[in-house]
């Protein structure tokens, strides 16, 4: 299978498809001050110190947020080879609710690619109905962590459709339902407690994927900084007034992409898998995804960063491909492929995931530096097509309408392109500007010289057909909790423009609170791609060619997030205008087939064992059991249920006890479709090390769709693998 886009670079196929989609669609081309706030001359207090001036009422909850799990496109490469076909791991939406007494803020960090107006928009009104005015527009941020591997089909602008095949209901449905259950469950977890707040260095476990534009930013800017990815991994610890626990939430730039564009499995990959731990840790006794204790890993100023820390390398020759184009002597870009630090995706993903966990630990067990103070939430919609910066008095910038570059379609070393596509690309190509021109319509002159020096490939704010191909309206929003404030961020930010951010943020609310301290949360409430610094612009690698609002995009961002946190500093927040609200499509189409009546082979029925397990395993060996099964689609909404059981007989008890599902990192769920209707389920159980001897067995669970009469009916089945013995 060959290396497909990334969101994301397109593949032939791609845009073979996006040329016939055009075609046939027939487009020619305030803060009330509860407590005290005397920080300005005081040192942080020691925790330990006036538990109760500093309380909060704060709640965790997290629901499964993981939507079908077979045949939807993924999100995340823009690949339409990367269909689910299964589990990894579930996918959870985690939910921080934060009270003062007079203000509340909400901070959601789901499983998910990224959120989008769409999903957002309906999360909203889901929340509406449920809570009326308390969960709104300017306190609940929704956040994804970036997993490339989580059903794609939420969106309702025209590019992303395109990939996703359509806007696919089961899909946003689940997530809707996901993320609102979240904050139902934190909500009615609402109790007194405390936050606490540290950050450390975490090593080993990112890499700059353009270093080529970082290098372009001022010598005496990246002078300051000791690496071109932020290491900071930024700890929030929150605790019941007795400094017990409830919840982590934390921040770290990674892109999730250690699961690569081949897995078709869905997953939550290197950020989940960190939750995972923690979690489990957390939570003695329960399975995965249950229990109380909530540990989120959020994602943030991620967009130039990879975890595949081996770095690019040539598929062919071996040597390494770290150049301006990312690109082999021979083979060229296909070839330049960034791996590591495992063997394989999983092991990657593991070692990634764990590095992550075990720095949040650390830095969870020995946060205490105490948060107190205030609530507070900013937020507004902006015309990001048409915002005008004003870097001094005789000098402006504008933001452009949306457009992808050349070096969009060129993807990254995380996997992309199509054609003959390069990163680093300034100058269009007469073959591609004529098919363009043929049959999308040439960018306007103003979109031309507004995006200088990108190359335009796709003029998608001129492209408005069905809808429009990408947002104008995106949200900007900051909540703070105290001297903590959230940046939500509607993209994907490089290194060093999320620290031109949050250094900019910072400034202005240290003219209110001692000891500020400001992460980013990345890809926010709306997806617009990437944004980089206006030198990183220049080079026009992948993240420059996707910073869709042109250049001038990064300071237009500062200079809207400063003037959201001058409304906090002031105390202005109710006085800030609440801007041009995003539009909600309707008729939206969807591309994706319906499911077809199941047929199981002659003599046999669904869940039945089509190959058995063995008698006998030794632990670190791998049980694969193969059923007879029905399309996962018929089993609808399957949060909080799964596919699979991996069962552990209790001689004391004479029952089977449940010791892995379907979200265990130790199990996986294939699907595996064969001509016409008929489809397996193989299982597999990856035994740890630590697993105790004993019997076991290996269950599945599914539904199938049979006609009966005129109508279709679904029915669910399961199957039960013989009894095998493991020896640990
Ligand atoms: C790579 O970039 C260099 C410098 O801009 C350019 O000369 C070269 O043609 C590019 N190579 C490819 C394959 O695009
Ligand atoms: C993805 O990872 C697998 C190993 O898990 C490897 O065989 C494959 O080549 C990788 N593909 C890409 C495009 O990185
Ligand atoms: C955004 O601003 C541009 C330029 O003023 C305008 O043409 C466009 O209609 C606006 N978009 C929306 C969705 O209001
Ligand atoms: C104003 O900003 C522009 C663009 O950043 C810069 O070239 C110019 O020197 C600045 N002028 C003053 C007076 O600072
Ligand atoms: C890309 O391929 C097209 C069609 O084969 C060709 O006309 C064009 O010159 C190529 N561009 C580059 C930069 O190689
Ligand atoms: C765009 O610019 C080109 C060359 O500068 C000019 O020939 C053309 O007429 C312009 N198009 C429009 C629509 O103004
Ligand atoms: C069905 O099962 C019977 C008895 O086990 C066997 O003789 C026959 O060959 C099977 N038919 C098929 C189509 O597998
Ligand atoms: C299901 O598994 C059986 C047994 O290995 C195999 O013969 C059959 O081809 C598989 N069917 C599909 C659809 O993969
Ligand atoms: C498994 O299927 C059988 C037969 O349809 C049914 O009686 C049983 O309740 C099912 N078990 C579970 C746990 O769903």
């Amino acid at each position: 299978m060959a290396a497909k886009g990334s969101y994301c670079g397109f593949s032939s196929l791609e845009i073979a498809f996006i040329v016939l989609f055009v075609l046939m669609t027939g487009v020619s081309v305030g803060l009330i001050t509860l407590l005290a706030v005397s920080w300005n001359n005081e040192k942080p207090s020691d925790p330990t110190e006036n538990p109760l001036e500093s309380t909060y009422v704060v709640g965790v909850g997290r629901a499964d947020c993981t939507g079908p799990v077979a045949q939807v496109p993924l999100m995340g490469y823009a690949n339409f080879e990367q269909t689910a076909a299964g589990i990894h791991t579930r996918l959870f939406s985690r939910a921080f609710i934060v009270d003062d007494g007079t203000r509340r803020v909400v901070f959601v960090s789901a499983d998910i690619g990224m959120v989008s107006q769409r999903l957002r928009l309906e999360v909203m009104k889901e929340l509406q109905l449920k809570y009326g005015n308390l969960y709104r527009q300017d306190n609940v941020v929704l956040s994804g962590t970036h997993t490339h591997s989580g059903p794609a089909g939420y969106f309702q602008y025209t590019l992303f459709m395109i990939t996703s095949m359509g806007y696919i209901k089961p899909s946003i449905q689940a997530l809707v339902n996901g993320i609102v259950k979240s904050i139902d469950n934190a909500h009615h977890n609402l109790i007194p407690g405390r936050i606490f707040i540290n950050k450390g260095q975490l090593d080993h476990s990112n890499l700059n994927r353009s270093p080529y534009s970082y290098l372009n930013n001022p010598p005496e800017e990246r002078k300051e900084y000791q690496s071109n990815t932020d290491k900071q991994l930024v700890v929030m610890k929150l605790t019941d007034l007795d400094g017990v626990g409830i919840g982590m939430l934390s921040w770290f730039a990674v892109h999730p992409v250690s699961m690569n564009n081949t897995n078709q499995m869905v997953s939550s990959d290197n950020m989940g898998y960190a939750s995972y731990l923690f979690e489990k840790e957390k939570n003695i006794g329960f399975l995965p995804g249950q229990g109380p204790f909530v540990a989120a890993f959020s994602s943030s100023n991620l967009g130039d960063v990879t975890p595949n820390t081996k770095g690019p390398r040539c598929l062919n020759t071996g040597e390494s491909c770290e150049n301006l184009n990312s690109s082999c002597p021979i083979g060229g870009r296909e070839m330049c492929v960034a791996f590591g630090p495992g063997l394989d995706m999983f092991e990657s993903t593991k070692i990634i995931g764990e590095n992550i966990y075990k720095k949040a630990r650390e830095l969870y067990s020995r946060a205490r530096q105490e948060v107190n103070g205030p609530l507070s939430a900013a937020h507004q919609w902006v015309n990001m097509t048409d915002v005008t910066v004003q870097f001094n008095k005789t000098h402006t910038g504008r933001t452009c309408k949306p457009a992808l570059g050349y070096s969009f379609a060129g993807g990254t070393i995380d996997g992309g392109g199509a054609l003959n596509f390069t990163q680093g690309t300034v100058e269009g190509d007469p073959f591609w500007d004529g098919v363009r021109d043929a049959l999308l319509g040439a960018p306007s002159n103003e979109t031309q010289a507004c995006h200088h020096p990108k190359p335009i490939l796709f003029s998608t704010g001129e492209m408005t057909k069905p809808f429009p191909w990408h947002p104008d309206i995106v949200d900007v929003q900051i909540i703070s909790i105290g001297n903590f404030a959230i940046v939500a961020f509607p993209g994907e930010v490089t290194t060093m423009a999320g620290r031109r951010l949050r250094e900019a943020v910072k400034k202005e609310l240290e003219t209110r609170f001692y000891n500020q301290e400001v992460v980013i949360a990345g890809l926010c409430n709306v997806y617009t791609h990437y944004i980089t610094t206006y030198e990183e612009y220049q080079i026009q690698r992948y993240e420059g060619a996707s910073t869709i609002y042109g250049p001038h995009s990064l300071s237009a961002y500062i200079q809207l997030f400063s003037g959201l946190a001058r409304a906090i500093a002031e105390d202005k927040v109710s006085e800030l205008p609440q801007g041009p609200e995003p539009p909600f499509f309707t008729n939206l189409f969807s591309l994706l087939p319906l499911v077809p009546v199941d047929k199981n082979p002659g003599n046999t029925s669904f869940g039945e064992v089509l190959e058995q397990a063995r008698l006998s395993y030794r632990a670190g060996e791998v049980v694969t059991v193969t059923f007879v099964s029905g399309n996962p689609r018929n089993s609808g909404d399957t949060a909080g249920k799964t596919f699979l059981t991996v069962e552990k007989y209790e001689n004391l008890t004479q029952t089977w006890n449940i010791v892995y599902t379907d979200a265990s990192w130790e199990t996986r769920f294939h699907w595996i479709k064969g001509s016409g209707a008929e489809s397996n389920a193989t299982v597999e159980w990856h035994i740890p090390l630590s697993a105790p001897s004993g019997a076991y067995r290996v269950r599945h669970f599914g539904h199938f769709k049979e006609r009966k009469g005129l109508s279709q009916v679904i029915t669910p089945y399961n199957g039960t693998s013989s009894v095998f013995e493991v020896f640990g």
